[in-house]
């Protein structure tokens, strides 16, 4: 179940049990936020635009559930990650540099980031965007209100245990350069120290719902 977040304390995994197989429509999980979207009264003809942050560590899952909420709810989903990667295939005069960055684990500047973002959202004829894997630092959270002059409406957190994300992201086969033990080992470390402070603040904005992702080894001991 969703959880609304008011402090750093309360962001500690504590579920027992996953639902991340089940369809968003069915699936108890995104009551909450279903409620949150009728609280802000957006309907598909609103042009105001409605932003959902989706936050979480290497290989919690926020693309698979964002594949989700845009089946559900028709989302545009912006994922910063592979707008980035976009760039670097596009052979933009920032790739090297953002090859670079994401072979260290480190994070992209927020100019660079949220220029791919704004351009995205201007170019959109949806006013709903579910933006993954952003901010992951406070220099991202600043940079997007100072350049965007918006911020989020909620944030989702899916919150996953080190070891589960660890496994998921070495058995995930996409051809990244950045899914290796070692680069894992600092986005993690990049994570906690960087990402965790834009999620407090979120909680403490009452903004924040949280997801505790059970390790798929909890799913196989209750079967
Ligand atoms: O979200 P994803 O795992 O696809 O991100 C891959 C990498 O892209 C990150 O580890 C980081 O190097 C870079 N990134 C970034 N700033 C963001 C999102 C991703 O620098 N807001
Ligand atoms: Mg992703």
């Amino acid at each position: 179940m969703w959880r609304l977040v008011t402090s750093l304390t309360a962001l500690v995994s504590t579920s027992k049990s996953s639902t991340l197989n089940q369809p968003a429509s069915t699936s108890k999980i995104w009551k909450s936020f279903t409620t949150e979207m009728a609280r802000h009264g957006i309907s598909s003809h609103d042009c105001t635009p409605f932003i959902t942050f989706v936050l979480g560590g290497p290989g919690s899952g926020k693309g698979t559930q964002c594949a989700k909420i845009v089946d559900t709810f028709g989302f545009k989903h912006l994922s910063a990650g592979d707008l980035l990667r976009r760039e670097i295939a596009s052979n933009s005069e920032y790739g090297s540099t953002i090859l670079n960055t994401i072979k260290e684990g480190r994070i992209v500047p927020s100019a660079v980031t949220v220029k791919l973002i704004q351009r995205e959202m201007e170019s959109s004829d949806n006013h709903k965007f579910l933006i993954d894997g952003f901010p992951r630092s406070e220099e991202n959270r600043i940079a997007f209100e100072r350049i965007m002059g918006a911020e989020p409406n909620i944030v989702l957190f899916f919150d996953c245990p080190e070891e589960e994300m660890v496994k998921r992201v070495l058995s995930r086969n996409q051809g990244r350069v950045d899914d290796n033990l070692d680069t894992i080992k600092k986005r993690l470390k990049v994570f906690e120290a960087l990402n965790l402070p834009v999620i407090n603040y979120y909680a403490e904005k009452g903004k924040l719902y949280k997801k505790p992702i059970c390790a798929d080894q909890c799913i196989r001991n209750r079967r």
